[in-house]
């Protein structure tokens, strides 16, 4: 079987070293820095392919997978009407309601006067969200209301992040430990993957603003199968059903970002993709066919055959990125030191704003790597993906120091 990777991030070059355990892999199109596998800047569309998986949200929110589809195409990521759960927080909250799916309490505003009025109706911490794609920096969760009212304002304003912020949810913080639950779904079923826990702001201890994600760890201490039952049971299923119901075969991954909190789990969000950097650890501790489950899911076919089993390995990925990630991130800086990491046994590496210079690797985004330690438990595959974090350089390299910290104890 011939697979086509659409994306270049590092939760494609995850999802081409697990596929390609048993089948052939391209990517569409990748990175130089991803070493050993096909690249091709041909359109997706364009590549011949036994099965497409799209890695970002953006070709999903935009059709690329109705487009490969209408080819006769087998794609694995949902079409642009099931891709709207994660374009639309305003769409995901209204589908979340019909479905009875818990999620924190909220209203959609176009103008500041009645979200600032809504604003003072709770007692915080306040959340404001834009409605559209912000590459996971459009949410300020803050406990101070004179932030969360400048923010409405600013993303009203259209300043902040254009059309994508015009629009924005006002909604009640939830505190509690976050988690996240990927499930493979083929429209009608779904298979849980291994839980994960992403770090979402840029500094140690949480603090600095939203990134797309700093590291993450898989499996999270405390969600058993028991949790992760109940999370499919009470929100990827009735969305799974509530999409079938609005006429959308979702083929893909459904991603559920949730707050643990007293009352039980409640979703922040739904993805309509494998998360990123989740995919780095969770991908890697997968045991099976991973090219035949997807295959299966985007042929609407899965069984209990394609159920992924995770090892008892633990993973723990940290990321490293360019100075001035997330707002402004400085490329351009040659990068050292990666052979003497990826020796390291235990320890993979996936490449994500990488690009090449005069033959030579450099920054070209915001997050850079991601460094993926595996090992017998969380603090083990934490010692190995920091030894080799350390041996990795560019200028002015940004990173977390405390991922998986807390779990590993
Ligand atoms: P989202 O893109 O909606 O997942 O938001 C990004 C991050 O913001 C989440 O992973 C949480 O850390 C935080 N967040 C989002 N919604 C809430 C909420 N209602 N209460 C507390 N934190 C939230
Ligand atoms: N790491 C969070 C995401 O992929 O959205």
């Amino acid at each position: 079987m011939k697979v086509c990777v659409v994306g270049s991030g590092g939760r494609e070059h995850a999802l081409a070293s697990a596929l390609s355990r048993t089948a052939q892999v391209v990517l569409a199109p990748g990175n130089p820095a991803m070493s050993g596998f096909e690249r091709t800047s041909v359109p997706p569309e364009q590549v011949e392919a036994d099965l497409w998986v799209i890695g970002p949200e953006a070709p999903l929110v935009s059709g690329l997978a109705d487009r490969i589809r209408a080819r006769g195409g087998c794609v694995f990521g949902p079409g642009e009407g099931g891709a709207r759960l994660e374009g639309s927080k305003v769409w995901m909250k209204e589908l979340l309601v019909a479905a009875r799916v818990p999620t924190a309490q909220f209203r959609a505003f176009d103008d500041p006067e009645p979200a600032l009025h809504y604003l003072g109706t709770l007692p915080g911490p306040w959340v404001v969200k834009t409605d559209g794609l912000a590459a996971g920096k459009g949410v300020l969760v803050t406990e101070d209301r004179g932030e969360a009212a400048r923010d409405i304002r600013e993303k009203l304003s259209g300043r902040a992040f254009g059309a994508a912020g015009r629009r924005i949810v006002v909604e009640e913080g939830l505190t509690g430990q976050e988690l996240s639950v990927m499930a493979l779904c083929d429209g009608q079923r779904a298979y849980p993957l291994a839980a994960a826990q992403d770090h979402k702001r840029l500094g140690d201890g949480g603090t600095g603003p939203n990134t797309g994600g700093m590291g993450a760890f898989s499996p999270v201490p405390g969600a058993g199968d028991d949790l992760i039952g109940d999370v499919m049971e009470r929100a990827v299923l009735p969305t799974l059903h509530a999409l079938r119901k609005r006429g959308i075969d979702f083929r893909g991954t459904l991603y559920a970002g949730l707050m643990l909190t007293d009352d039980g789990p409640k979703v922040l969000e739904f993805n309509v993709r494998f998360g990123d950097p989740e995919a780095q650890v969770v991908l890697p501790r997968w045991e099976g066919d991973v090219a035949a489950a997807l295959r299966a899911a985007a042929q609407g076919q899965l069984s209990d055959r394609d159920a992924p089993s995770f090892s008892d390995r633990a993973a723990v990925c940290v990321v490293l990125a360019a100075p001035g990630y997330p707002e402004q991130p400085v490329t351009g800086g040659f990068i050292d030191g990666l052979e003497q990491a990826r020796a390291i046994k235990g320890v993979d590496l996936y490449a994500a704003g990488v690009g090449e210079e005069e033959g030579r690797l450099v920054t070209a985004g915001g997050r850079v790597l991601g460094v993926t330690g595996l090992g017998k438990d969380l603090a083990e595959a934490r010692q190995l993906a920091y030894r080799a974090a350390d041996l990795i350089s560019w200028p002015g390299l940004l990173r977390r120091n405390d991922i998986a910290e807390v779990a590993a104890r």
